[in-house]
């Protein structure tokens, strides 16, 4: 496997040198070599109940059997109702719309439409721009990068992207200089009603932000108040909230939503990766009935949607995968356990000054590596460290999540743990010693280097 795998595994457009994958079973995957590989970050946090659940299987055979997919105009399911219900009541009741689609991305554009769509139906045509973060990522279709802060994968399509306002990011562990980390919430609120004001309220549709960042920050949960600061400001000016959920949401961090833990409701809000944990591809568009009424009221309802919405067995995984999770009370414990995964792996690399930041919530984990603890200066990107750890980690069994850009665009190494809500305390603890013996090897060579 190269380095630039591992590097950017999204962003890669070849397979050269991969591992060829034979079977998995539960948090294990085997190659046709039959080497074993732990799976540690589920993908990008994907797999929430493992691999092969003999229950989601046989879910998914049922559906198939019967029908695997029938076209949402001409019937409706019991496995799309089924999901609806579970999502509302997962919601608080909160969520009783949404849109089904089949990935992240289609659940982010969708999201962005709907906002377009409800300030349309309101005769507000001007609200045309979007107002996202730096160190962000929505999504590889045209609508969801144009809202992402992520260089490289940006690049290629300068030019032919939307309009979007950046505001800073909202990282307590590199706050905006000059700014104490108990500020920060306050003064990011300041800086995007500036750039509300700046460009004009009447012409903003929403502010689109991961409650917890993912690939682009290596696991950045907002710092406390930070969602409910936000949100403020946009009520005032009239902006609809979008929370991408699409990696943090499904129960990832031990709630079924992750602004939960905020005291935040949005407008709308995507999910995806764990909806159906990657049984059969999956994601949602969810928006609030203020939304749903007046887009039913100007237009007859939503107008977003493919020909793959509410795909019957894609419904049926995620019914099976939320039924599982609930009945076995996956969330209280990812929720626990998540914090003491996370002293674990404090205390199996305390002895690593270079192990700047070990945060998250649930089985959301990031692990920031710096060169320099005290000014929390990142290695030389071309020592390329998160991808060596990750390389490492893949030798020793271990599938981990190397990501780099979190510190301004092109630099940066952290790694992400998010296991499947299911792993046993084995795996917990191989998880936790392959990847401190991975990133100890790693940083002793970079120090030298
Ligand atoms: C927060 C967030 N939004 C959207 C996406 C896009 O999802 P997908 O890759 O399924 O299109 C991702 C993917 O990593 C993500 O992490």
């Amino acid at each position: 496997m190269t380095q630039s795998h591992l590097a950017n595994a999204a962003n890669n457009p070849t397979t050269d040198g991969l591992p060829r994958v034979a079977y998995a079973r539960g948090s294990y995957l085997f190659d046709v070599d039959g080497k074993r590989y732990l799976d540690g970050s589920g993908g990008p946090a994907v797999y929430c109940l493992g691999h092969a659940h003999p229950e989601v299987n046989e879910a998914l055979r049922i559906q198939n059997e019967k029908v695997a997919h029938a076209y949402r105009y001409h019937f409706t399911s019991d496995a799309s109702d089924q999901l609806q219900a579970i999502i509302t009541e997962r919601t608080g009741g909160h969520f009783r719309q949404m849109v089904f689609v089949s990935s992240g991305s289609e659940a982010v554009e969708s999201c962005l439409k709907i906002a377009l769509q409800y300030h349309a139906a309101r005769g507000e045509t001007a609200r045309r721009r979007f107002i996202s973060r730096r160190r962000s990522w929505h999504g590889n279709t045209l609508g969801a990068l144009s809202v992402s802060d992520f260089k490289t994968r940006r690049e290629a399509y300068e030019g032919s992207l939307l309009d979007v306002s950046f505001v800073s990011s909202a990282n307590a562990y590199r706050p905006l200089e000059g700014v104490a980390p108990d500020q920060l919430a306050a003064h990011l609120a300041v800086e995007l009603e500036a750039e509300i004001l700046r460009v004009g309220p009447e012409t903003v549709a929403a502010f689109i932000f991961e409650p917890v960042v993912g690939a682009a920050g290596g696991v950045v949960p907002a710092p406390q108040g930070y969602a409910k600061a936000v949100q403020a400001v946009c009520r005032r000016h009239g902006v609809l909230v979008i929370g991408d959920e699409v990696m943090c949401g499904s129960g990832r961090t031990g709630t079924w939503r992750a602004l939960e833990q905020d005291g935040v409701v949005p407008d709308i809000m995507s999910v995806a990766k764990g909806l159906a944990g990657g049984y059969v591809p999956l994601g949602a568009a969810l928006y609030a009935d203020a939304i749903h009424d007046a887009l039913v009221a100007a237009h007859g309802g939503v107008q977003t949607g493919h020909t793959f919405t509410g795909h019957t067995t894609a419904c049926a995984a995620g019914v099976a995968v939320q039924t599982i999770i609930e009945r076995d009370g996956l969330l209280d414990h990812v929720l626990k356990r998540g914090a003491r995964l996370r002293d674990d792996l404090r205390a199996a690399l305390s002895d690593m000054p270079e192990v700047g930041d070990i945060r998250g919530r649930g089985y959301f984990i990031g692990i920031e590596i710096v060169a320099d603890p005290d000014t929390k200066r990142p290695f030389d990107p071309d020592l390329m460290v998160h991808a060596v750890i990750g390389r490492r980690a893949l030798e020793k069994g271990l599938i981990c999540y190397p990501c780099t850009g979190n510190v301004g665009g092109t630099a940066g190494d952290t790694i992400i743990l998010a296991p499947p809500y299911n792993a046993s305390e084995e795996e917990l603890e191989e998880s936790v010693a392959t990847l401190a013996g991975a990133v100890r090897e790693t940083v002793a060579r970079a120090r030298t280097t």
